[in-house]
């Protein structure tokens, strides 16, 4: 916890200000501020969060306000992860920052309430989603973004749609987010694959990508759900192996 008090304190203190009227940013549309134009359904957990603010300090305030302090740390630490490996593998580290802070913003919406807000988005719900409806938040983090944030790079809105499962033919930003947000969980159950993945970064990023999704595939029938993104991903890389 203090860990992630110091990074985000770190963060707060270099990260570039995403406010539109000191220059925006590319990943925003220029005419719109955030927070401008909400979906109804999501209404309920805005609260009265200040958008007039720098996008980080904004989704900040978005996670508080919700009582997911602790998903806000986790998505500060995902960020810092996904920038690094941004830099190493060559990729924009300013948007695999911002993909970082924003990928878990769906989480405020409870579970039961996912399939009800990811339909108003004309979110296509999978049979294994409507069974298991967390793992529709990386879907509903994604349309947030849009319509809360105003994203309008698909690069970056697309990586938000797959971090939790990747899909198949993923961007290197996909490939970025998922890993990072792998490599930034700290419970105990992952330890075993967190070193085999920081290891294999040495060779690729899809190495590492592959030794999550191998172990995912390894545990299938332990899980609530496969998603056929997870499943498609996995075979392409390990050749169906
Ligand atoms: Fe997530
Ligand atoms: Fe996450």
């Amino acid at each position: 916890m203090l860990f992630g008090l110091v990074i985000g304190a770190v963060c707060y203190a270099v990260l570039p200000s995403y406010r539109l009227r000191e220059g925006g940013s590319c990943f925003l549309h220029e005419a719109e501020e955030i927070g401008g134009a909400m979906n109804s359904s999501i209404a309920d957990y805005i609260h009265d969060v200040q958008f007039n603010q720098s996008i980080f300090q904004a989704i900040g305030e978005l996670f508080r306000k919700n009582n997911h302090e602790g998903t806000w740390l986790h998505c500060i630490k995902v960020a810092q992860e996904a920038k690094q490996l941004a830099v190493r593998f060559g990729y924009s580290p300013e948007a695999a920052e911002l993909a970082g802070w924003l990928h878990d913003i769906g989480t405020i919406i409870p579970n039961e309430e996912k399939i009800a807000v990811a339909q108003s988005y004309g979110v296509e719900v999978l049979e294994g989603e409507a069974r298991f409806p967390y793992i529709l938040h990386q879907k509903i983090s994604k349309a947030m973004s849009q319509d809360i944030f105003q994203i309008s790079d698909n690069e970056l809105l697309n990586a938000i749609a797959c971090h939790t499962t990747l899909r198949p033919n993923s961007s290197l930003l996909d490939k970025i987010l998922f890993v990072a947000d792998k490599l930034s969980w700290d419970h105990s159950d992952a330890a075993p694959y967190l070193m085999e993945m920081r290891r294999s970064l040495d060779m690729s990023l899809e190495e590492a990508a592959k030794i999550y999704l191998t172990h995912v595939w390894d545990n299938r029938m332990q899980m609530k759900v496969v998603h056929p993104w997870l499943a498609e991903a996995y075979q392409e890389l390990t050749n169906g192996a």
